[in-house]
């Protein structure tokens, strides 16, 4: 395991994986990680929804594609990340989970008030210590409108009462992943 800061700096999002499954034991070890995030009034109001199967992750990323194009097509002359975005998910056979052998979507108790909070936080606490193991990971925002129809959440098994908050993907990374620039925060000081 390597240091804390190290792992906060050199986590990367992932988009290219290698075929190779993570183990069970991995993944529970990953969720048992998520359960030490902190939350209001310690409500810890997560679930996880762990899909390793092929071609359900495939229907959904489908389904995500044809959510996300009509969306990005009124970005596209303002915002050259969106034309690339969207010239990608045109692209036959192109997988908006850059085919990572595993899903696993953060839900959040509706009935705590801070579960959207909570569960970002459990969804940052698992891709780190997924990190810390050799498994990369990235989350997924474009799925997300796909994944809250009222069918699909039915057919995934999403209990009652809960909310889609973080679809994280995971897998092997293959090769590495450059940082994206970063940018000087925003600091005020009040001494
Ligand atoms: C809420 C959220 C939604 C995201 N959605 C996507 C996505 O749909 N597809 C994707 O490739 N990356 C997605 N990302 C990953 C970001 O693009 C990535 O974190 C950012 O470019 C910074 O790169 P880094 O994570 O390697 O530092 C998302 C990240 C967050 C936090």
């Amino acid at each position: 395991m390597k240091d804390v800061i190290e792992i906060i700096k050199t986590r990367r999002c992932v988009r290219n994986y290698k075929e190779d499954q993570i183990p069970d034991d991995d993944i529970k070890f990953l969720i048992d990680c998520a359960g030490y995030t902190p939350s209001g009034l310690n409500m810890q109001p997560w679930g996880f929804l762990v899909i390793k199967n092929k071609d359900v992750l495939r229907r959904l990323s489908e389904f995500g594609k044809k959510s996300m194009i009509p969306l990005l097509e009124q970005f596209k002359n303002t915002s050259q990340a969106a034309a690339d975005f969207l010239s990608f998910l045109k692209t036959e056979g192109s997988d908006m989970f850059y085919d990572a052998p595993l899903m696993v979507i953060v839900l959040g108790n509706n009935k705590a008030p801070t579960a959207a909070y909570d569960c970002a936080m459990a969804a940052q606490t698992i891709m780190l210590a997924a990190h810390s193991i050799g498994i990369g990971s990235c989350w997924i925002g474009g799925v997300q409108r796909a994944l809250m129809d009222e069918k699909i959440m039915k057919e995934l098994g999403i209990p009652e009462g809960y909310i889609i908050v973080a679809p994280l993907i995971f897998g092997y990374p293959k090769g590495s992943t450059e940082m994206p620039e970063r940018k000087e925060p925003e600091v005020v000081w009040v001494k």
